[in-house]
């Protein structure tokens, strides 16, 4: 086949492909109006489909829920001692939030990220994709007369959205509107006032294509925005949206929720994840402050009774020209002389970010990386006594350290102090906590002055060592079953089942009437403690009849008696 015949082949496929699009759409349109008709309740069969959790995310259910709620009511408590109260920021924020605090970058920001565009122009972008895929067979007469439609259509959309401001007026939406202007501005004389079929397509159209192309790709319509990879970006704007500067400082947050990142899915490593983090905001730089954060958290694990815990700490001073810098220019000259022996990541990194090379988990790269200079002997002076006194301040508090001079964390934000936390039973995935200093971000977002420190916990990874571990909380079944029998019964079994509730007893009502022998099965399955027999006799008796399952007693009661035997067993 010739090049063109190819190109043309290509172009009918692409043809094609949209027309099935469009049919499928068609369809599901007309299906979704036949359950609108139907009132949702009969949906045609072909609607029909079986859906699973989106890759990397997954459904948290009971009895493991109650060890998330357990692991969380452990962290409100735990923090609280500590005087944090807790924050609550959105799932959404500026993706530029993100790419300042974290760094564009870093694999979080330059790969991980969800993130779109926020606006109410899905005509113009549909348009715009409609363009740029080239939906047209140009080849064919008549067809640039549309392309040429379909331009003046955006254009047009795009001038009315930025009139009312609901299209930003950034500089890029304003050249791209201009030099569409000018595009089409050249065919005025060719197209006014003729069909559309008559319009051959210009000579040169290749090269207008791109220039179109490249117009029609600035446009943004709206806010681009991601779903949050992490929390200390978010916590800082709201430290700077609200003031909390001036409030007394430091201001101590705590955070918990989903957080997400589009890693490569494995044990422990999941797109949508859960994080129990902390940050200190203000005041100083106090090295007390630092060893606080780390013996927070350090009880909340003790508390938790999670076994197997290290904690690494390092500092990785700061940005000034004798000290970070000074050792990373040290670090790149050493990296140099050993780079025909490290893999294509390292060798990458020795120009984009040295550091990143001793945070390498390859093999091969080991022992070179234990070669390399320390960190922790190129801090400035300022740095090196800060280092000795989180240290200092962690004996103090009798909490435990390992020294890593190879730990220097992925996020850009980190200055000083660094740490990790890594728990057992999680295979590679195994650091369970890390967090570090990070004076200056605030200001980087526009803030004041501002110091910081904080941490954020995997939850994911804490319920799985957890678990690992056995420190699974004994799970409670109902305390109460009632058996009802009898149409008498049954209002009385509202009434007592409520009275129970009230009283902080988990109560399982049959909805409907069970045979005795169904009713105890069912009590049985559930794991409850008592039967609660309700049947004619009762009812006119004005009685109850416990049965405690475990041994197969029964004793009959009043209502008050019934309460107070129940609270004296519990
Ligand atoms: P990070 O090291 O990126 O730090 O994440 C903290 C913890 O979140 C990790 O140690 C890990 O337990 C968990 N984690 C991260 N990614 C995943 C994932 N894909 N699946 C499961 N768990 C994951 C931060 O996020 C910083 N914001 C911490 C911080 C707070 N630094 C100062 N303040």
């Amino acid at each position: 086949m010739s090049e063109q015949d190819q190109e043309k082949a290509a172009k009918r496929a692409q043809w094609e492909e949209i027309n099935r699009a469009k049919a499928l759409a068609k369809q599901q349109q007309k299906d979704a109006a036949a359950a609108v008709a139907t009132g949702g309740a009969v949906r045609p069969a072909e609607t029909k489909k079986q859906f699973q959790a989106v890759k990397g995310t997954r459904d948290l259910l009971p009895p493991d829920t109650s060890l998330w709620n357990h692991v969380e009511r452990t962290a409100h408590e735990v923090f609280g001692t500590f005087g944090f109260g807790e924050i609550r920021v959105p799932v959404l924020e500026p993706t530029d939030l993100f790419a300042r605090a974290v760094g564009g970058d870093t694999d979080i920001v330059s790969k991980e990220m969800y993130t779109f565009e926020d606006h109410d122009f899905a005509h113009l972008e549909r348009l715009r994709a409609q363009i740029l895929g080239l939906e047209f067979d140009l080849v064919e007469a008549g067809n640039f007369g549309m392309f040429l439609t379909y331009i003046e259509k955006f254009t047009d959309g795009l001038r009315r959205g930025m009139e009312k401001k609901a299209i930003p007026l950034t500089l890029g939406n304003i050249l791209a509107q201009k030099d569409l202007d000018d595009y089409l501005s050249r065919f005025e004389n060719v197209t006014k006032g003729r069909p559309n079929e008559t319009i051959l397509r210009a000579p040169n159209f290749d090269a207008d294509f791109t220039f179109v192309q490249q117009a029609l790709s600035r446009v943004k319509f709206g806010e681009v925005i991601s779903l949050r990879p992490e929390a200390t970006a978010s916590v800082c704007r709201a430290y700077i949206e609200h003031n909390l500067n001036q409030q007394p400082q430091p201001v101590k947050l705590y955070y918990t929720g989903p957080m997400f990142r589009r890693e490569r899915p494995q044990k422990g490593r999941y797109r949508q994840f859960y994080q129990i983090g902390a940050e200190v905001l203000g005041g100083n730089e106090a090295p007390a402050i630092d060893a606080e954060v780390i013996e927070m958290v350090m009880t909340f694990f003790d508390k938790l009774e999670l076994p197997g815990l290290e904690l690494n700490i390092n500092s990785i001073g700061h940005n000034a020209p004798d000290c970070r810098p000074k050792y990373v220019e040290l670090l790149r000259t050493e990296l140099h002389k050993v780079k025909d022996q490290l893999g294509p990541d390292s060798q990458r990194r020795i120009e984009t970010n040295p550091l990143r090379v001793l945070d390498s988990k390859l093999e091969s790269e080991q022992a070179i990386i234990a070669t390399l200079p320390h960190i922790a002997d190129h801090l400035c002076d300022a740095c090196n006594t800060d280092y000795a006194d989180v240290k200092n301040q962690l004996q103090l508090r009798g909490v435990i350290y390992h020294e890593n001079w190879r730990l220097v964390r992925g996020l850009d934000y980190y200055m000083r102090t660094t740490f990790e936390i890594t728990a057992k039973g999680l295979g590679s995935q195994n650091a369970v906590c890390g967090g570090g200093r990070y004076d200056g971000l605030v200001e980087l977002l526009g803030g004041p002055q501002t110091k910081g420190i904080g941490f954020a916990i995997g939850e994911d990874r804490l319920i799985l060592s957890l678990q690992d571990a056995g420190k699974v909380p004994a799970q409670r079944g109902r305390d109460i079953y009632i058996a009802w029998m009898g149409e008498h019964a049954y209002p009385e079994a509202v009434r007592i089942a409520k009275f129970l509730r009230t009283a902080g007893f988990s109560v399982e009502l049959p909805p409907t009437e069970q045979k005795f022998g169904k009713a105890l099965e069912r009590a049985a399955r559930l794991d409850s403690r008592y039967a609660l027999i309700l049947g004619d006799n009762e009812v006119s008796e004005g009685m109850f009849t416990l049965k405690t399952l475990a041994d197969g007693s029964q004793e009959k009661f009043t209502g008050p008696d019934l309460l107070e035997f129940l609270k004296g067993h519990q």
